[in-house]
């Protein structure tokens, strides 16, 4: 099993490029499906959950060239399924993109139920619910798999009763050829949704709004060819922020969208942090102790969940009380326990986890419990004192790609390895 092995206490320096956004792919590489005419993705993260999506539409017979690392070319003319079985999908719950793609293009889908990060309940009744409201008959056949057909589509007015990023999407593909117009209330606004309609648009979709509480969808009859870059992960370059804040070192992460960070920027200001934004880069610089403040999780442009164990580990090394609180999901603290092996303090009560900040974490063996709070396990291991070793990698490696080899490029002490004799030789080395 593969594990990262860790030698904490080195500030990062330096700069590193952040890759396509991960939550942005998993809806554009659905949506490409969606024509009968090539499509070309790129700046498609090199990570499991991207190949997980392709593997499934290759599945159903689309044809995927995979160009290069990061770009790949897809044409839904060859689909010969509408059916997408439980062992392609099922480490990621984006397969319900699926639903929203097949249903919208062929009218019927029959995908497996959801897996992914387990965070907490996670269930998709809107999305359900609003695929009834454009006409579709839905069952959930034995086995979990949701089964979603009509005869026609035609387009409703919907308004969400929470805020979805899946649901939003999910409803753009499906409506987005539907007969009549759609509007989806109550809509959610992170960067990817409005990727993905901008890439639906560039296939010839008529979204208006994205970005905004009210999408309106023009129908079309169908999509052609397009090809199209993915936006830069908002995620994993908070992540690298973050990991300059904790090292106490002075990172710039290259080839962002600023406006995208202004959440996790004005937090590490409060924190202390010295934050320089340019064009496409925004530098993190933190040099003495960082100051402690609270965060609460909500939907953009409020502080991202998926932002929220990373800032824990922050606020764990700050001066004074900080507090955590979750508002998205009801299951966001698995990260608490092992981080309190490394020598954290603090509780969590209800959807607050109340940090009591520390000078210094110490080196552990650690377990990612998912993905986000696994990176933020890394980010804890590099500030530690000594050697940590984290276990479960394959979670982070679902969302960020080559994230070891773009920590050593910054100076991090950091290797994957697969057996005991493996990491002697990294301590060795590493001295
Ligand atoms: C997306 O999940 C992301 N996943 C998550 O990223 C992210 O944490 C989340 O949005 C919030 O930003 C992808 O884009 C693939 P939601 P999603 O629907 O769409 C409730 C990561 O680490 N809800 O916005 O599943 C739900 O339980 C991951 O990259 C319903 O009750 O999130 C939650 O409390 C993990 N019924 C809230 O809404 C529904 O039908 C928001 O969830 C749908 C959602």
């Amino acid at each position: 099993m593969e594990q990262y092995i860790i030698k904490g206490n080195k500030p990062l320096e330096g700069s590193v490029k952040i890759s396509g956004a991960k939550n942005a792919a998993l809806g554009i590489l659905a949506a490409a499906i969606m024509a009968d005419e090539p499509v070309t993705v790129e700046n498609v993260p090199d990570v499991r959950d991207a190949h997980v999506i392709l593997s499934a539409i290759k599945g159903v017979g689309a044809t995927v060239k995979e160009v290069d690392k990061n770009t790949v070319e897809i044409n839904g003319k060859t689909i010969t399924s509408v059916d997408i079985q439980y062992e392609q999908v099922k480490k990621i719950r984006a397969s319900y993109y699926l639903i929203g793609a097949l249903l919208g293009k062929y009218h019927e889908a029959k995908v497996a139920l959801p897996g992914g990060c387990d965070i907490g309940s996670r269930p998709i009744d809107m999305h359900l619910k609003a695929f009834k409201a454009l006409g579709a008959e839905v069952d959930i056949l034995a086995g979990g798999i949701v089964w979603a057909r009509a005869k026609k589509l035609t387009g409703a007015h919907i308004y969400f009763d929470m805020v979805s990023v899946g649901a939003t999407i999910n409803l753009m593909l499906a409506a987005c050829m539907a007969e009549g117009d759609t509007i989806l209330e109550n809509a959610a606004k992170e960067p990817h949704i409005v990727d993905v309609a901008n890439f639906l648009n560039a296939m010839g979709a008529k979204i208006k709004g994205a970005g905004t509480d009210v999408i309106r969808i023009k129908a079309v009859e169908k999509l052609h060819k397009a090809t199209y870059s993915i936006i830069p992960d908002q995620i994993e370059a908070g992540t690298f922020m973050i990991a300059a804040a904790v090292t106490r070192g002075n990172v710039t992460v290259c080839d962002v969208i600023p406006k995208h960070l202004e959440s996790i920027s004005a937090k590490l200001i409060e924190m202390g942090c010295e934050v320089e934004e340019g064009d496409d880069t925004v530098r993190v610089c933190a040099k003495g102790r960082l100051r402690s403040t609270n965060i609460k999780t909500l939907p953009y442009p409020g502080f991202p969940t998926d932002m929220q164990p990373q800032m824990a580990v922050a606020l764990a090394l700050a001066e004074g009380t900080s507090m955590v609180t979750e508002s998205v999901f009801d299951n966001r603290f698995r990260y608490v326990d092992e981080l309190t092996r490394m020598g954290g303090q603090g509780k969590v009560e209800g959807n607050t986890f109340y940090v009591d900040g520390v000078e210094g974490l110490t080196g552990a063996q650690v377990a990612a419990p998912d993905l986000r709070a696994g990176a933020a396990l890394v980010l804890a291991a590099l500030a530690a004192e000594g050697y940590s070793e984290v276990e479960d990698i394959m979670y982070i490696q679902r969302g960020y790609e080559d994230f070891d080899e773009k920590l050593r490029g910054l100076g991090a002490r950091i290797e994957i390895v697969t057996s005991e004799h493996d990491a002697q030789k990294f301590r060795l080395k590493v001295g």
